[in-house]
């Protein structure tokens, strides 16, 4: 019998009609993914992509080179995109009294929400603060800490702290208090027993995630810390076993630096990225780094 394509390779073809996971395990394998979970027979895993691998070899070729290019989700324009509002964001502390829509924040909690948490325990809950009396006392709380807080500065120093502005409670026509319920989940959230704080951690990822889709969405953030959690608790009745992680200004803002607020009142700069990475042991520096380099690389956006 004549073959009408070589020989090796209509084996390989007759034999991937039979034993498709086979033929997707291996080349995983030879890719580099997922080596110890089995692929099913019929999808094999592209980060997010699943391909039948009993398509045509013309459509796996292309998802391949897809993946063997990066596995890439991003096109250059949308990499750029998330770079980009990754520099572009700043703490936010003058605000405008211009409305904020609230299909905007409802993307924002909705981003808050896709954070990543320990044991997908989503610890968080959003109070929506836009009564001026409510906001008036959380800024009453936040002014009593900072004056409170400039015990520990002496001088000169005393009154640079004291000069800069570290809310916009009052003037932001929406505060969100971010908490955590340390209690959801039950006693034993999957891997928050070695590390309990792990639920503020996964609190902070929501607050970030809120950051970034502020900025991206045109509007300002602060995020306020100065203040005692007891005051908040009892401002907003909050019940004690809930932990207001912070309170966060949004807003429409006509101020909106370049440069981190501190860094532009001399307060404190950006320490260069090559001092803090270690190779392999604490305080052991990169040997094949060149000094510096990466702190002279552009960011993407730049
Ligand atoms: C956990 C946390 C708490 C913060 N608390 C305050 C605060 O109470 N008041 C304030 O003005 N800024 C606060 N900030 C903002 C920082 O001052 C700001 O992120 C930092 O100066 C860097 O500036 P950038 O966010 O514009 O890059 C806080 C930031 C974080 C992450």
């Amino acid at each position: 019998m004549s073959w009408p394509v070589p020989k090796p390779f209509a084996y390989f073809l007759t034999y991937r009609a039979l034993f498709p996971a086979d033929v997707s395990r291996v080349r995983s394998i030879l890719l580099g993914v997922d080596k110890k979970q089995p692929v099913s027979g019929r999808e094999y895993a592209c980060g997010l992509s699943y391909v039948p691998v009993t398509r045509p070899v013309r459509c796996e070729q292309t998802v391949l080179r897809r993946f063997v290019t990066g596995c890439n989700m991003f096109t250059e324009k949308e990499r750029e995109a998330v770079y980009k509002v990754i520099f572009k964001r700043r703490d936010i502390r003058t605000f405008l009294p211009k409305p904020v829509p609230q299909e905007k924040i409802n993307r924002i909690l909705t981003a808050a929400h896709h954070a990543p948490s320990v044991g997908f325990m989503q610890p968080w809950n959003f109070i929506i603060i836009t009564s001026d009396e409510v906001k008036k006392q959380l800024a009453w709380a936040a002014d009593k800490e900072r004056r409170a807080l400039a015990v520990h500065y002496e001088g000169e120093k005393q009154s640079q702290f004291l000069n800069i502005k570290v809310e916009g409670l009052q003037e932001a026509p929406v505060t969100i208090c971010v908490t955590c319920d340390p209690t959801r989940g039950g006693s034993h959230v999957l891997g928050r027993n070695s590390i309990p704080e792990t639920d503020i951690l996964s609190t902070a990822c929501a607050i970030q995630n809120m950051w970034l889709a502020a900025c991206a969405e045109g509007l300002g953030m602060g995020w306020v810390s100065f203040y005692k959690k007891s005051d908040i608790r009892d401002i907003l009745e909050i019940p004690p076993h809930i932990d207001p992680v912070a309170l966060i200004s949004l807003g429409y803002t006509d101020d909106y630096p370049e440069k981190p607020i501190l860094e532009l009142v001399n307060w404190e700069k950006r320490r260069p990225l090559a001092e803090l990475i270690y190779s392999n042991k604490w305080g052991k520096p990169p040997e094949d780094n060149e000094e510096g380099a990466i702190d002279k690389q552009q960011p993407l956006h730049m």
